[in-house]
């Protein structure tokens, strides 16, 4: 299975990616959780990505399609993963495109979900994460401790730098501006499925699997 969680901040991709990844076996490939950790190590493309990552603007292309090609290329995405975040721009699409035909793999199914952005704010300014496993915690289903001790690990609990209102507003703006014509790019080219992300987070995921069974009926009768 080759998978796109595509869709604004905040709309769940992070969380519905782990969940296909936990139950169909296929790793989930996140650009922001690589940079992230590349900003953690302090490494050069850490250092060159925290500017753009703080301000909610994007990395640029050539760094993202760098770090996608070294990830895809690792054994354990073989039989297929999930991206989650990429792509972003027209020219991370056609990267894609690229990396298919070069290593011979099946068409990506894009999965757009789709939340109102009073939702989406409500959501981000309301997140925690662990710093140390990456643990979500959120005020409006599950509240972080008092103490923000990561009860999975006993790591600290922050709030990421780009979930203040100002810079969701603005990733809000960039998504719109800069990711949303890779949508268009995969209605035309590609296989599309659409999903309202404005449910629980149960009730998206059995919507996305569902979806995904109806598109692989639909291609066996034709
Ligand atoms: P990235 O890490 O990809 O962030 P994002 O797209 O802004 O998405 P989020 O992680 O904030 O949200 P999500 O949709 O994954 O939702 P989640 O499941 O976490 O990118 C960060 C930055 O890195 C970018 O701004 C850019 O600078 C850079 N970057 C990354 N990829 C790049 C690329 N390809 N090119 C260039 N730059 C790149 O959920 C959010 C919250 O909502 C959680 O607390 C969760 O518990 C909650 N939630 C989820 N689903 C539900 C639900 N159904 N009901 C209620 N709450 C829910």
């Amino acid at each position: 299975m080759h998978l796109i969680i595509f869709g604004a901040p905040g709309v769940g991709k992070g969380t519905q990616a782990k969940m296909i990844s936990k139950n169909f076996l296929i790793p989930q490939v996140s650009t922001g959780d690589m940079l992230r950790e590349a900003v953690k190590n302090e490494t050069e493309l850490g250092k060159l990505a925290q500017s753009y990552m703080k301000k909610g603007h994007l990395v640029p292309d050539d760094l993202i399609l760098k770090i996608i090609k070294e990830r895809c290329l690792k054994s354990d995405c073989y039989s297929g993963y999930i991206l989650d975040g990429f792509p972003r721009t027209i020219p991370q699409a056609e990267g894609l495109a690229q990396l298919m035909i070069d290593m011979q793999l099946p068409p990506f199914t894009l999965v757009e979900v789709i939340v109102p952005d009073n939702i989406i704010i409500e959501r981000l300014t309301g997140r925690k994460t662990c710093e140390s496993c990456g643990a979500d915690y959120n005020k409006l289903n599950n509240p972080a401790p008092a103490d923000n001790i990561c009860t999975v690990c006993g790591g600290n609990i922050t709030t990421r730098q780009d979930d203040n209102e100002k810079t969701i507003k603005n990733r809000l703006n960039v998504y719109r501006e800069q990711t949303t014509p890779v949508k268009h790019f995969y209605q035309e080219r590609g296989k599309f499925i659409s999903i309202n992300g404005n449910q629980s987070v149960d009730q998206v995921y059995q919507s996305i699997v569902n979806k995904i069974n109806q598109l692989d009926e639909s291609e066996q009768t034709h």
